[in-house]
C-alpha cells in the first residue's frame, strides 16, 4: 500500500478508537479517515452519526473501499479472528493488542510472510514511545546487549502514587482505571502480564526470539507486601516494574522476565513517573540510550497507531531479519541468575535449598520475614514457594547477570547460608 488517501475501517470506539478519530482530525496532513467502524455493543450512545457504525465484522472485512483495518478492540481472541481474516484478505492491519500479538506472533509472522500483507504494531508496546520500529530498524546489526525498561503505565502509575504520593493501592489503582491506562482487566497490568506480552514483541524486534508468553517469567506489583516497601524506602531505592531481556556472554542465550525491582537513583528507570514508561538500550559502541514518553492514555496510543497508518502508506512493513540471522538464539532462564528480597509468613516460607547463596534472613513476628540471596532465574520461575500466599518477591537490582559457571562451581558447592537474625 503505498498511497497517501487511506481509509480505514476501524474495529472498537473505546478509549484509544476515540482517541484516534480525535487524533486524525487533527493530522490532516496523513490524509487518512476512518469509513466505518465495527463496535460489538449495541446499547452504546456514540458522538458518531450511527451510520458510521456497524455490528459486522464483514461489513469491514469485505469493503474494498477500506485500504487498512485499525484493530483497537479489548477481546484478544475476537482481534486474533479479525487480524487473520484481514491479512488473509489482503488488507493491512494496524493493531494495539498485545496480548493477541503475544499469544499468536508466530502464526501473524508467517501470514504476513505467505499473504504479503503487513501487520504494524508499534502502539502495542510502551504507547508513544517509538521502540518496535527503532529497535527492527536501527538495532539490526547484531550488537544489541540488551533492552530493560518499565513497559507498563498503569502499574508505574500506581507504584508512584503509592510511594510519592501515599496513595493506597486500591485508590491509586481506580484512579489508573478512570484515566484509561488500565486494562479491562486489570490484573493483567497489576500482575505483571501485560508487560509480559510486550517484552514478547520486544524480544522479536530486539533478538529475533520469538517465545509464547507463557516461557517468561512474571511477577507483578499486586504481591509487594509493606515489608518489602519499607525495605526499598529504608535503603532509599525506587520499587518498579521492569522488564528485562539480556544476551548473555559467550552465546549463552536470553535471558528475560518482569520483576519488581529495586532500582537506584541513579538508573534511568527511577525517574520515571505516573504513566510514563522508559526502556534502556544497551549496545556496542552506542553504549546506554534511553527512551522515555507517555506509555499509556488514549492519545499516546493513538499517536503510535497514527504513526503506522503513516508507515504504511510509504509501504513500510517489518521484515523480522534477525528471526533468521539470530535462529540459534534461545530462552536460556537456567544460564541466568538474580538477587533477590523474599518477604514471607511464617506458614510459607521460601525453600533455602533453592538458592545458590542466602545473603541475609531476618525474622520478627512484628515486622515479617526476609530474606535476601542469590537464585538462578529458572529455578526462581520454578520454585512453589514463589505462588504462595504471603509471598512477595522483588529483585535486588536491575541486571540479569550470567550464572556461575563451572570454572567457579565450587562456591556453589559451598553455598553459604546466613545465620538468622531476630527481631
Ligand atoms: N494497560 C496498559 C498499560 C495500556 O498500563 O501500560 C498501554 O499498553
Amino acid at each position: 500500500m503505498t498511497r497517501t488517501n487511506i481509509t480505514i475501517g476501524l474495529f472498537g470506539f473505546g478509549v484509544v478508537g476515540q482517541g484516534l478519530h480525535a487524533v486524525l482530525e487533527r493530522t490532516p496532513g496523513l490524509r487518512a479517515r476512518i469509513g466505518r467502524i465495527a463496535v460489538k455493543d449495541r446499547s452504546k450512545s456514540r458522538p458518531l452519526p450511527a451510520e458510521l457504525f456497524t455490528f459486522d465484522k464483514n461489513d469491514l472485512l469485505d469493503d474494498p473501499n477500506l485500504d487498512v483495518i485499525v484493530e483497537l478492540i479489548d477481546n484478544a481472541d475476537d482481534a486474533y479472528l479479525i487480524v487473520k481474516e484481514a491479512l488473509q484478505k489482503g488488507k493491512a492491519v494496524v493493531s494495539a493488542n498485545k496480548k493477541m500479538l503475544a499469544e499468536h506472533l508466530p502464526e501473524l509472522i508467517a501470514l504476513q510472510r505467505t499473504t504479503g500483507t503487513p501487520l504494524l504494531y508499534e502502539a502495542a508496546a510502551c504507547a508513544s514511545l517509538p521502540v518496535i520500529r527503532n529497535l527492527e530498524e536501527y538495532y539490526d546489526t547484531g550488537l544489541l546487549d540488551s533492552v530493560e525498561g518499565i513497559i507498563n503505565g498503569s502499574t508505574n502509575y500506581i507504584l508512584t502514587a503509592m510511594n510519592r504520593d501515599g496513595q493506597p493501592y486500591a485508590e491509586a489503582l481506580a484512579k489508573a482505571q478512570a484515566l484509561g491506562f488500565a486494562e479491562s482487566n486489570p490484573a493483567l497490568d497489576v500482575e505483571g502480564l501485560d508487560a509480559r506480552n510486550k517484552l514478547v514483541l520486544l524480544l522479536a524486534h530486539a533478538f529475533g526470539l520469538v517465545a509464547g508468553p507463557e516461557k517468561l517469567l512474571a511477577v507483578g506489583i499486586d504481591r509487594i507486601s509493606p515489608l518489602a516497601a519499607a525495605y526499598a524506602r529504608e535503603q532509599g531505592l525506587a520499587i518498579k516494574l521492569v522488564a528485562e531481556a539480556r544476551r548473555l556472554p559467550e552465546g549463552g542465550g536470553i535471558a528475560a522476565a518482569v520483576l519488581p525491582t529495586l532500582v537506584a537513583s541513579s538508573h534511568e528507570l527511577a525517574n520515571v513517573h505516573d504513566e510514563f514508561n522508559g526502556l534502556v538500550t544497551q549496545s556496542g559502541f552506542a553504549d546506554r540510550q534511553f527512551f522515555l514518553g507517555r506509555g499509556a492514555g488514549a492519545f499516546p496510543t493513538a499517536s503510535a497507531v497514527l504513526s503506522d497508518l503513516s508507515a504504511l502508506t510509504y509501504g513500510y512493513r517489518y521484515e523480522y531479519k534477525k528471526i533468521q540471522q539470530n535462529a540459534h538464539l534461545t530462552l536460556a532462564p537456567d544460564a541466568a541468575e538474580v538477587d533477590v528480597l523474599v518477604t514471607f509468613d511464617d506458614a510459607y516460607p521460601p525453600d533455602e535449598a533453592d538458592f545458590t547463596q542466602v545473603h541475609e534472613q531476618f525474622r520478627s513476628a512484628r515486622r515479617g520475614n526476609y530474606l535476601t540471596g542469590t537464585i538462578g532465574l529458572g529455578q526462581l520461575a520454578r520454585a512453589a514457594w514463589l505462588r504462595q500466599p504471603g509471598v512477595s518477591v522483588v529483585r535486588l537490582a536491575v541486571p540479569l547477570r550470567a550464572a556461575k559457571t563451572s570454572a567457579n562451581a565450587q562456591v556453589i558447592a559451598s553455598k553459604r547460608v546466613a545465620a538468622i537474625q531476630v527481631d
